[in-house]
């Protein structure tokens, strides 16, 4: 059935991530506006709080204090949910020298690796050792400022060495650094709250250190990732959505592919108004750090290029093994084929419901997707995993007239 109406987007998880980790860096209460509510930001409010930090919630709005920390690790039980638990480590560091951050678990896509993040630490005065599942880190006196050039861009790996240079003796330039929206978001609390730096949103960002910083009220940007999701809904089911309070510069690689495809899309201030049409035409893409395609929109992309006029050719260029949708993709009726990172998509005129296993946060959008215009009942288990990223993404989509609801396991 074809969706119809208006959605409103959430904060961006990505970015609210390492700003609530920012707010261990210095005392007094912090007030972050636009939290979106879902289990990844439970997650890191549970990890914040057992090092002691205290929270007030009134609606989107959240007040964190971190007066009184009283502990400097985060244990395996809450780490093991999500790989971003990382994202504590430098701002342990920088504030109490010391940090013993269990390794992260999350998506299971693939081997992500942490060794940039502790490779930028130890350059800045850091002793890191590994130990029974534990990254352990302790500083002599402070950390210091130091250049550091990224192998690859890691998003994380960037915000977590941005939160360990703020307070650093000395200039820290990070090169080769992530452009994300994210990152730049993180740049403009960590500024409001009196830390120094320029280059954010550009591959060379320089910290130049700071004697302190200061408790700020910031509000996070809206979530790209879940804009990108209701615009392939108005595409994959033919309809017309409003969706409100995004900011279309963070998507442009997905508004070109969708206008490449057949789907009309206005830009009216902060909404996009997207028409989905009857023809949709098939398209290859690649996914790219940003600017480029985000790998986090690969998955429902792919969905969306199942029921695509012809042959679409969909390259997995950041993570290995994040083609898990794949197989229950293929349940539903669709005809996908592997080679190595690349997966040759056929598209077909119908996809069948059928049940299918969540595997991972974005997986699992993607076979929402599927779902919403396959012929029949689609039913989608361990749907946990949606709810680490989407807030009330089966309230929003039935709200635009899609028939979906959830039922205990
Ligand atoms: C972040 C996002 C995630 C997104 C990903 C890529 C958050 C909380 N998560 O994840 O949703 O899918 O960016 O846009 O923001 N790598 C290394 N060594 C490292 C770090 C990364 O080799 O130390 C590699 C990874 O395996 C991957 C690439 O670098 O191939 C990019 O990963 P990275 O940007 O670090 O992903 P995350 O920050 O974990």
């Amino acid at each position: 059935m074809p969706l119809k109406g208006e959605v409103t987007i959430s904060g961006s998880k990505n970015a609210a991530l390492p700003i609530l980790s920012a707010c261990l860096l210095t005392g007094g209460w912090h007030t972050l506006d636009n939290i979106p509510k879902l289990k990844d930001i439970w997650t890191i409010k549970e990890i914040l709080s057992n090092l002691g930090a205290a929270f007030e919630e009134s609606g989107q709005s959240l007040k964190v204090n971190t007066d009184n920390l009283n502990s400097h690790i985060a244990p395996y039980a809450l780490v093991k949910t999500m790989r971003a638990s990382i994202l504590a480590l430098g701002p342990l560091l920088s504030r109490l020298g010391k940090a013993k951050i269990s390794l992260p678990g999350g998506c299971a896509i693939g081997a992500r690796p942490i060794d940039l993040h502790l490779k930028g630490l130890s350059l800045m005065g850091a002793d890191i050792n590994l130990e029974h599942g534990y990254v352990v880190a302790n500083v002599d006196k402070k950390l210091r400022g130091a250049d550091i050039f990224f192998d690859i861009p890691t998003v994380t790996g960037t915000e977590n060495l941005m939160m360990a240079a703020v307070k650093a003796d000395g200039i820290t330039t990070l090169h080769n650094a992530a452009k994300e929206p994210e990152v730049v978001d993180l740049a403009n609390m960590l500024k409001r709250m009196g830390a120094k730096m320029n280059g954010a949103g550009t591959d060379t960002i320089t910290i130049t250190g700071v004697k302190e910083l200061y408790p700020v009220r910031y509000a996070i940007i809206p979530d790209r990732i879940e804009t990108g999701t209701f615009l392939i809904a108005a595409a994959i089911t033919k309809g017309k959505v409003r969706i409100k309070g995004c900011n279309g510069d963070h998507i442009e690689a997905i508004i070109e592919k969708l206008l490449d495809i057949g789907t009309e899309i206005e830009k009216e201030g902060e909404d996009l108004v997207a028409i989905g049409h009857h023809t949709i035409k098939s398209a290859d893409i690649k996914t790219m750090p940003f600017p480029g395609f985000p790998t986090d929109m690969q998955a429902q992309f792919m969905a969306l290029m199942c029921i695509a006029d012809g042959w679409s050719v969909i390259r997995e260029a950041i993570f290995e093994n994040r083609f898990m949708h794949v197989s229950e993709l293929r349940r539903m009726g669709a005809d996908i084929k592997i080679n190595g990172g690349q997966a040759l998509v056929s598209g077909k005129r119908h996809l069948s419901g059928a049940q299918v296993m969540a595997t991972d946060l974005r997986a699992s959008a993607s076979l929402v997707l599927a779902g919403l215009v396959a012929k029949g009942k689609t039913e989608i288990l361990r749907v946990y995993h949606l709810d680490r990223g989407y807030e009330d993404l089966d309230l929003k989509l039935s709200l635009l007239g899609s028939k979906i609801w959830r039922e205990k396991q």
